[in-house]
């Protein structure tokens, strides 16, 4: 059986990575449909060695389409996410247009891959949310955590391609004695870091770190879990990193911990005391694992309860088109069996 697929904002960071993702897991797909805004209506892309052309979203764009790969932008899964499923397919939407909806299912495929039923819109969670999960999920599920406390130092590739290049460009800019001008991002990005530049809520949260929050606690269905985000962009192409601290139920020990890491499906462990070796985002940067490491006690709830850690995972690979596929192909897995 193959899939008829469409992907919407395939010229994007994310959407070429659906492209690149799909050839190597082989999903099994008839016909690609490649969609973006006018603006690269009539680009070429090559997928299995062809040339595909990019077509400008419709309303026709979903007729004969299985599965729609969405990651274009809020507003665009907003405009277009009916029209895919009245045409009949399923969509795994990138955006955060639906993922706190009641109605829509969000995933992450380690942690809770029953939450997909039959449902024709699946949410895939925020980038640095499923990084972060990769890692606690496993410990929760054994030891239940009460409190998370989490500082991520995000990658670029989060705001897009454009963000992307700007970094790049604003790297050649200072080192050749010209100021770091922001056109994408919203403050100078190059030798510099700065607070996510998500909009700022009432209570002073960042919306990236209620995203954190909000969506931690649906997809572990755990409405009341303590959590708290400080969301930090940092002057990295592609993989974020973050530390994490932990109050469990219960006194824990450090090396139940990395057991359960080290035996835990998507987490790799760097955590070499010795060698002074630990997680990098250029480790995670192209990888599908998340890379975990710097895992001890925290000193400071002398109890037994608290552990610390810090975590790499690529934010175009699981951070986002990796987990929507792992997403399509349990719906694959799940059509076939009917
Ligand atoms: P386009 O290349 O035509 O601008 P990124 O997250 O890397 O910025 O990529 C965003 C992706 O979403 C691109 O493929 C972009 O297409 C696409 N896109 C953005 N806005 C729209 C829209 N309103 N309708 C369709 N595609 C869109």
């Amino acid at each position: 059986m193959t899939l008829n697929v469409a992907i919407l904002g395939a010229t994007g960071a994310v959407g070429r990575e659906f492209v690149k993702i799909i050839e190597e897991r082989n999903l099994p797909v008839g016909a690609l449909r490649l969609l973006a805004s006018a603006r690269s209506a009539g680009a070429c892309m090559t997928f299995r060695g062809r040339e595909v052309r990019v077509a400008e979203v419709g309303p026709r764009s979903f007729e004969g389409v299985d599965l729609a790969l969405f990651s274009a932008g809020a507003e665009a899964s907003r405009r277009w996410a009916s029209a895919a499923v009245a045409a009949g397919a399923r969509v795994v939407d990138n955006s955060s247009a639906f993922r706190m909806d009641a109605a829509v299912p969000l995933v992450v495929p380690e942690i809770n891959p029953e939450a997909i039923g039959d449902a024709r819109i699946i949410a895939n969670p925020n980038c640095s949310t499923i990084i972060m999960n990769m890692a606690v999920w496993p410990l929760h599920r054994r030891h239940r955590v009460r409190r998370i406390v989490v500082s991520t130092y995000q990658a670029v590739s989060g705001a897009g391609m454009k963000a992307m290049l700007e970094l790049q460009q604003q790297t050649r800019d200072v080192l050749e004695g010209r100021p770091a001008i922001p056109r994408v991002l919203a403050q100078p990005c190059a030798f510099n870091l700065f607070s996510h530049d998500s909009r700022i809520e009432a209570d002073g949260y960042n919306l990236e770190e209620l995203k954190m929050v909000r969506e931690t606690r649906k997809i572990f269905g755990e409405p009341d879990l303590a959590i708290t985000a400080t969301c930090v962009r940092v002057p990295v192409l592609r993989a974020h990193s973050e530390a994490v601290n932990l109050t469990f139920e219960a006194p824990i020990e450090e090396q139940e911990v990395r057991d359960i890491l080290s035996n835990a499906p998507g987490v790799a462990l760097i955590d070499d005391r010795a060698a002074n070796r630990f997680p990098m985002p250029i480790d995670a940067s192209g990888r599908d694992e998340c890379f975990v490491g710097r895992i001890r006690r925290d000193i400071s709830q002398p109890d037994g309860r608290g552990i610390e850690l810090f975590v790499c995972g690529d934010q175009l690979r699981k951070g986002a088109a990796l987990n929507a596929i792992q997403i399509a192909e349990r719906l694959n897995a799940s059509e076939e069996e009917r």
